[in-house]
Order: C-alpha cells, then sequence, then structure tokens
C-alpha cells in the first residue's frame, strides 16, 4: 500500500464546461489535495477534508502555489516526424514529399527507431502530455520501437504502423497483404499488454488502395478494442484528389465510410472542410476528431469549426500534430486553439482549452473511465503546474484575480517550462531542475 498525498491546487472537469453549468463541469481546490493509493488516484477534494482522514503511512508532498491538473492528452502525433519540425515553405502535400516521406525512411532501422521513441517519449513527458494517439511509420521496426519504450515508461499510449500501397516513394509503399500480416503481428504483441492499445493506421485516403482500405476494415473486425486512426479533410489540393482517386465516393469521409472505418474509437485528425452530409454522418458514427490548431496554421490549412463537431455531438481532442505541429507543447496547441476560434468569432474560454486539452482529450478516445480527470479509481497521470516559472510568468500570474484568468495566463503565456513535474500512476517520470 502504497499511498501519497499531493497538496496544491486541484483542477480537474468532469463535464464540458461549454454544455455544464460550471458546478457540473469541472472542480477547483484551491487550498486542495490529491490523493494517490497504488498509482491510482483514491481522493481529490479541499486539503481540509483529506488531511483529516489519510491511509497509515500517507507520504505529504507539500507544492505551495503549484496547480495540478490531469496529464495532457494528444489526439494526433508523429514521433517519426519530430526531425521536420519547423518546414517552412510549403503546405500540405509538398509538404508530405518535401521533408516528410524522406525521414520517415530511417525508422527501418531499429537501433534508431528505439533511440527516437525514446526520445519523443521524453519530451513529452517534459511537456506534460501522459499519453497520446501516435503515427509510426510504414515499417512495423517503428512501432515495436515506440511500443517497448512505451511499456518501459508506464505509459498509457496509443500507436500503430501506418498503411501505405501507393502515391508515395517506393521505399516507403507496403503491400495490401502485407500489411495486413504485419499488423496482425504487432496487434498480437501490443494490443491490450500493459497500458498499450493498437490502432489501425491509414496514412489518408489518397496513399492507399481501396483493396488496402478493406483490409483496415477488416482487421476491425476481427480483434476487439483496436482504434482506427487516420487523416480527413485537411487541405483543399488534398480533398480535390480524393475525388479524383475514388469518384464514387459522396465526399471524402464516405471513402472511409464505405470501407467500414467510422464507428466509436475511430479518430480522424483535422476534419476541417467537411460537407453538412459529413458532419451529420460523423456525429452518428460516434467517431472522433482531433482537433490541431498548430498544425493547421503552420501548414495554411484552414480554421477547424468546434462549434459545428460540438453541435453534432462529436467527441474531439487537441493534437499536436508533430511535424505538422510546431512543437509537442498542448499548452501551445490550447492556445492556438483560441486564436483559431478567435479568428472565427467563435472564441472558447480557457476552461473549454484546457478541458480538450485533458477530459476532452480521454473523451476522444474512450479512455474517460481511466485518464484524463481525477475521478476515483483513475490512474494517476497528473502533472504539477508552475505559474511562476519565468519571470515574466510570475509577474503576470501574481496579478491574477480568478481561476479563468490563471488559466488564460498559463495557456497564453506558458510553454513546457510551466511544466514542473510529470507523474504517471502515481510516480514522478519527469521533474525539472
Ligand atoms: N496527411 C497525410 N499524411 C500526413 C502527415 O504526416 N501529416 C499531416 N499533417 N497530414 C497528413
Ligand atoms: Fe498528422
Amino acid at each position: 500500500n502504497n499511498a501519497v498525498v499531493w497538496k496544491a491546487s486541484v483542477l480537474h472537469f468532469l463535464e464540458d464546461p461549454d454544455s455544464a453549468p460550471a458546478s457540473d463541469a469541472y472542480e477547483y481546490f484551491e487550498d486542495g489535495a490529491l490523493l494517490v493509493v497504488d498509482g491510482h488516484v483514491l481522493l481529490c477534494g479541499a486539503a481540509q477534508d483529506i488531511m483529516k482522514d489519510l491511509p497509515p503511512g500517507c507520504e505529504v508532498r507539500e507544492l505551495p502555489g503549484r496547480l495540478i491538473v490531469p496529464g495532457f492528452i494528444d489526439t494526433h502525433v508523429h514521433y517519426p516526424q519530430l526531425e521536420v519540425l519547423a518546414g517552412c515553405g510549403v503546405q500540405l502535400l509538398d509538404w508530405l514529399n518535401q521533408y516528410t516521406f524522406p525521414a520517415e525512411r530511417r525508422f527501418s532501422d531499429r537501433e534508431y527507431a528505439d533511440e527516437i521513441a525514446g526520445f519523443f517519449l521524453d519530451q513529452s513527458l517534459s511537456h506534460g502530455t501522459t499519453t497520446s494517439l501516435v503515427f509510426g511509420t510504414v515499417d512495423p521496426t517503428s512501432v515495436d520501437a515506440f511500443f517497448a519504450a512505451a511499456q518501459q515508461r508506464n505509459l498509457r499510449m496509443i500507436a500503430g504502423k501506418v498503411l501505405m500501397d501507393r502515391h508515395a516513394p517506393d521505399y516507403l509503399l507496403d503491400t495490401a497483404e502485407g500489411s495486413y500480416e504485419d499488423c496482425k503481428a504487432l496487434i498480437q504483441r501490443w494490443h491490450g499488454k500493459d497500458r498499450l492499445a493498437y490502432a489501425v493506421t491509414p496514412r489518408f485516403a489518397p496513399t492507399s488502395t481501396p483493396e488496402q482500405l478493406q483490409v483496415a476494415g477488416r482487421l476491425l473486425e476481427e480483434h476487439e478494442g483496436l482504434y482506427l486512426h487516420t487523416h480527413l479533410s485537411e487541405n483543399p489540393k488534398e480533398i480535390e484528389w480524393v475525388q479524383e482517386l475514388f469518384p464514387s465516393s459522396k465526399n471524402y469521409l464516405d471513402v472511409y465510410d464505405q470501407h467500414g472505418l467510422l464507428g466509436p474509437r475511430s479518430i480522424f485528425a483535422h476534419s476541417i472542410h467537411l460537407c453538412d452530409q459529413s458532419w451529420e454522418r460523423m456525429g452518428a458514427s460516434g467517431s472522433s476528431i482531433a482537433f490541431c490548431p498548430g498544425s493547421n496554421l503552420f501548414l495554411g490549412s484552414g480554421l477547424f469549426n468546434l462549434g459545428k463537431a460540438k453541435s453534432c455531438g462529436i467527441p474531439t481532442g487537441l493534437g499536436s500534430d508533430v511535424g505538422g505541429g510546431t512543437d509537442l507543447c498542448l499548452l501551445h496547441s490550447m492556445k492556438s486553439a483560441y486564436q483559431v476560434s478567435q479568428l472565427r468569432e467563435e472564441t472558447i474560454s480557457p476552461l473549454q482549452a484546457f478541458y480538450l486539452a485533458t477530459l476532452g482529450g480521454a473523451r476522444a478516445l474512450h479512455l474517460s473511465d481511466r485518464i484524463g480527470s481525477f475521478r476515483p479509481g483513475n490512474e494517476a497521470d497528473f502533472v504539477v503546474l508552475n505559474p511562476e516559472a519565468t519571470p515574466m510568468l510570475r509577474f503576470r500570474s501574481g496579478k491574477t484575480k480568478t481561476l479563468e484568468e490563471l488559466l488564460g495566463v498559463l495557456m497564453v503565456m506558458g510553454d513546457d517550462r510551466v511544466i514542473e513535474s510529470t507523474v504517471i500512476m502515481g510516480q514522478e517520470a519527469f521533474r525539472r531542475d
């Protein structure tokens, strides 16, 4: 029995703050405490209540001036793309050819993949991200390396090998039949082991033949609890291309729909330019969206309509989409989401941004019974934020009067320096010195 009580301000969400009154949407304890036993949340509340009745031998960690929130959840990221960060000058399709495809080639080398997977996960932790939905490359080696590194760190991670059997350089192509066998083997090795889950990952409609999309559907049918992870309607030229390649489909989403790829546990990154019919179908199917505002601004892809996603009941999380995005920092993704919402004249609140990065992401991944909030029984993955991490932050946060204002300062002015420590299953996995 390993009990620790973390004393700090504590914030977590129970509902979407846009659709529930504040008293139902979140709990905030300015003088709070989070009691963790055996890697799980036992209780979170006001310090004076929690401290009255601690388990015998409970360790007390005092963190004055700090704010504890659930670990950030990155619902769309490519670990092999760290090395193309900040690739300037082009939009999606040219960006893929110029930067991305050449970089993904090296991940057939296990040693290299191990090194980058470890680096990616350690950097994710130092940015406060505790769970991600991750693209590998076409080579299964990239996914073996990733899951091994995640397992070693006891992380809850979802990943998959890219399916891509056309319209990319030869050295990155698989085949419909070969990808079926590769995925089956990876699923057997990793899906459901420890905190890991597998995502069937066709890159996007243009790089898979109809035969390969069928393979993706077959894999989903044959295995319990798999995810489907792909890109959708990101860029106008991409969308035009999909219409040429699949002339019998009603729209881009319909390409995936016709192959049985929609449903709960299907996550579509971007989903920027959708027709009404697609919005409705997305909602009715129970699919989720990864909103990637940093990437959408950097690649000039467009402004995601979060309000529409909500009105259609589509679970939506935030994605860094590194390397289309510019960093792994979900505080930055929150800021970009805010900026996108301003440009759309549908301004979101800082509370909404923090919801998206925590419980919103957990719901989009259908993991809210385990992570994303401090519900009793949940896995104790959380971050300790220091609102005074820099002179400028200390100056500005010292002048805030409300929670909302403080969250705004963290989101707009914060970066990874705000992440003081990151805790995985109750154990400190990162600490900033
Ligand atoms: N569409 C197809 N592949 C990719 C990718 O690697 N990144 C982004 N942002 N969009 C894509
Ligand atoms: Fe992406």
